[in-house]
């Protein structure tokens, strides 16, 4: 949150993934980003930014439904944020603008993904939030599942994209990296059917603004070399295998 706090840890490097960012707060999102930014402007070694930013940054819109499938051209409307209180979404979109301005600024060769909600495995040994949201659904204890439509993406997809994205020389611009699009309900049906022993929550959250059916392109980062991207039951299956691995199911 410091301006210039990351000036030395930059200074030398080649290639800088931002990947951090707190789930719920605006200005630490924005702030952060502008940071690492700013410091990848001072350091004339680095060559390439990558930047992870978000699907919730392209599909919050009133008009999601008609303009899809949405590809990287798209945004999320600022108003529609705010109006239906979808602040990650605000935080995320902002940040990306800002990132994309001060590259245009600076010349940094900014290159972003754009991720999908992240299912799969856990990696680290607490869950990520997107996972702590998995766990909670699962479980029964959040008292109702969100009310969304959104895209799903294996964590390896993403991890590939990143890599990519840093490497290929052509990469360019957004890269949007998610695979099938469904809402929460299809989710937990699917998982259900599944894995029975497991109470699920069975109530519909009642919040708008981010329910209403679309879906995603990923061509661009398919054509760019990345495999085609997992399904939702290889992503859902990998990910509670890893729950019950490491004693959180
Ligand atoms: N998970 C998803 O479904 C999803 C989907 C699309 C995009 N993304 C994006 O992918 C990135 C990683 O997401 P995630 O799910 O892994 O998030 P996460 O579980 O919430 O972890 C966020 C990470 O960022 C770090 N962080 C947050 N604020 C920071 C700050 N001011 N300074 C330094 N570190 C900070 C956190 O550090 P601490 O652990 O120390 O708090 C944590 O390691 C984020 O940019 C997120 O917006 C995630």
């Amino acid at each position: 949150m410091v301006q210039g706090s990351f000036d030395r840890a930059i200074q030398g490097v080649d290639g800088v993934f931002h990947t951090a960012s707190p789930a719920h707060l605006i200005d630490p999102c924005i702030k952060g980003t502008l940071n690492v930014l700013g410091s990848c402007t001072k350091a004339s070694s680095v060559r390439r930014v990558v930047l992870t930013s978000s699907c919730s940054s392209i599909r919050c819109r009133d008009d999601v439904q008609r303009v899809s499938p949405l590809n990287e051209s798209h945004w999320s409307d600022l108003e529609h944020c705010k109006r239906n209180n979808l602040w990650y979404a605000y935080a995320k979109t902002v940040a990306e603008k800002e990132a994309w301005k001060i590259a245009e600024e600076s010349g940094i060769d900014l290159v972003v993904v754009n991720p999908a909600f992240v299912v799969g495995p856990l990696l680290a040994p607490q869950p990520t939030s997107s996972l702590r949201l998995i766990l909670t659904i699962v479980k029964g204890l959040r008292g109702e599942y969100p009310n969304t439509t959104l895209g799903f993406v294996h964590i390896d997809d993403v991890i590939a994209a990143h890599i990519l994205a840093m490497e290929e020389s052509k990469a360019s611009g957004r890269l949007i990296c998610s695979s099938t699009v469904a809402h929460w309900s299809e989710i937990i049906e699917m998982l259900r059917a599944k894995y029975p022993s497991y109470p699920f929550e069975d109530r519909c959250g009642s919040q708008k603004g981010q329910d209403n059916p679309h879906s995603m392109n990923s061509n661009k980062i398919i054509q760019l070399g990345l495999s085609p991207l997992k399904p939702l039951d290889e992503m859902f299956d990998d990910c509670i295998k890893s729950f019950q691995d490491k004693g959180f199911l």
